[in-house]
C-alpha cells in the first residue's frame, strides 16, 4: 500500500475552500492509502503568536477533520510539536541547503517584495521543516494544493542532495495535486480565504451559512433572461459538491431564463446543507468533548514517532552522531542509564 503524507496549517474552522481544495481529498486517501496527517503548529507559529490561538485553531482544525470523516485508526491524525524529530531533521537539512536556495521561494519572495522588515527566520526557514515533515515518513505521494508544489519541489532537492552525500537514506516524494478543485471561489468571486472575508463557513449555524451564501454576487442579469453559468460563482460552488448530472440539471435551468440568481442560492445552499448535514451533527457533538480530541492526536503522535524516530536513527547513523550498533532505542533503554 502507498504511504501519502501531508500537513496542515491550523487556521481555525475551516470553510469551504479548505475542505473543497484538501480536506476532502485527504480523508478521502484513508481508504486506499496508508495515510499521515498532522497539524502543522510548528510552521503555525511563524505567524500565530498567541498561545490561547494556537490552542483553539489547532482544536478547531482537528475537530473540523474528525466530524469531516477523518478516521483516527486508518489516518495516523498527530501535531507536529509533539514530535522533536521535524526540528531535529529540519536542523540537519539547514546545514545542507545554502541561501540562494531559500532565497527562490515563493513566500520569502513575497514577503520581501511587499517590503516586510520584520522577516522571521522561522519564515525564512519554513521550505526546510517543510521537507523535515515530509522526509521523516517516507512518502510516495504528498497530496497539497497548487500554492506548495514548489515546497515539494525543494522537499525533492533536498532528499536528492542527502542521499548523494551521505547514501540513500530519503525516499523522493511525488506531488499529487488535483488541478480541478485548486481555486474554489469565495462569495465575492476571488479565491475563497479568510483574509477576503468571502468564506461559506461550513460548520457555522443554518442562519449563518444561509447568510452567506444569500450573499453571494451575481451579475445583474434580469430574471427573465438565460444566463450563463460559466461565469457564475453559485453554479461553480454548486459544481464542486453536486454530482455531474444535478450540475447539468442546473445549467439548464440558468439557460432557459425565468430562473434568478436567489432560485440558484437556495438550491446551492440546500446542496451544502445535505452535504454537511452528518459531519455538522457529529461537529457539535464532539465539540462537547474536547479531550478526545486531544487524546487522538496524543495517540497519533505516539504511532507517528515509531516511523520519524526510526528515519531520525537513520540519518544520525549516516552523518557519523551514531554508529549502527547503537541506535537510539538502544542507546535510551533504561538499562543503558542505570
Ligand atoms: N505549508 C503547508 C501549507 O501551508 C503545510 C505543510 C507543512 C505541509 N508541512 C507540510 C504540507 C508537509 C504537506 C507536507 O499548506
Amino acid at each position: 500500500m502507498k504511504r501519502i503524507l501531508s500537513g496542515i496549517q491550523p487556521s481555525g474552522r475551516p470553510h469551504l475552500g479548505n475542505y473543497l481544495g484538501a480536506m476532502r481529498q485527504h480523508i478521502e486517501m484513508q481508504k486506499d492509502y496508508e495515510c499521515y496527517l498532522f497539524i502543522a503548529d510548528l510552521h503555525a507559529l511563524t505567524t500565530v503568536k498567541d498561545p490561547a490561538k494556537m490552542r483553539q485553531q489547532t482544536l478547531d482544525i482537528a475537530l473540523a477533520y474528525l466530524a469531516l470523516g477523518l478516521d483516527p485508526a486508518k489516518t495516523v491524525f498527530f501535531k507536529q510539536s509533539d514530535l522533536s524529530e521535524h526540528a531535529e531533521l529540519c536542523w540537519i537539512l539547514d546545514c545542507l541547503a545554502t541561501m540562494p536556495f531559500l532565497e527562490r521561494a515563493h513566500a520569502w519572495k513575497d514577503a520581501q517584495q511587499k517590503g516586510k522588515k520584520e522577516i522571521t527566520v522561522g519564515l525564512f526557514n519554513y521550505p526546510i521543516l517543510q521537507a523535515a515533515d515530509i522526509l521523516l515518513y517516507q512518502p510516495d505521494l504528498v497530496p497539497v494544493g497548487q500554492d506548495q508544489k514548489q515546497h515539494i519541489e525543494m522537499t525533492r532537492d533536498l532528499a536528492t542532495t542527502f542521499n548523494h552525500s551521505f547514501g540513500e537514506t530519503f525516499k523522493i516524494p511525488e506531488p499529487q495535486i488535483k488541478e480541478e478543485v485548486a481555486i474554489v471561489p469565495g462569495t465575492d468571486g476571488q479565491k475563497m480565504s479568510k483574509s477576503y472575508s468571502n468564506t461559506i463557513d461550513i460548520f457555522a449555524p443554518e442562519a449563518e451559512l444561509k447568510k452567506q451564501v444569500m450573499g453571494i454576487i451575481t451579475d445583474s442579469t434580469a430574471l427573465e433572461d438565460p444566463k450563463d453559468p460559466e461565469t457564475c460563482t453559485v453554479y461553480k460552488l454548486y459544481k464542486l459538491l453536486a454530482t455531474p448530472a444535478e450540475t447539468k440539471a442546473l445549467a439548464a435551468k440558468y439557460k432557459a431564463g425565468n430562473f434568478g440568481y436567489g432560485d440558484a442560492k437556495k438550491i446551492l445552499l440546500a446542496k451544502i446543507l445535505d452535504h454537511f448535514s452528518s459531519a455538522r451533527t457529529r461537529y457539535n457533538k464532539l465539540k462537547e468533548d474536547e479531550s478526545s480530541i486531544w487524546k487522538i492526536l496524543d495517540n497519533g503522535a505516539i504511532r507517528a514517532k515509531k516511523i520519524a524516530g526510526t528515519t531520525l536513527d537513520e540519518v544520525k547513523v549516516r552523518v557519523g552522531y551514531r554508529s549502527s550498533y547503537n541506535k537510539m532505542t538502544a542507546h535510551f533503554s533504561v538499562e543503558h542509564i542505570d
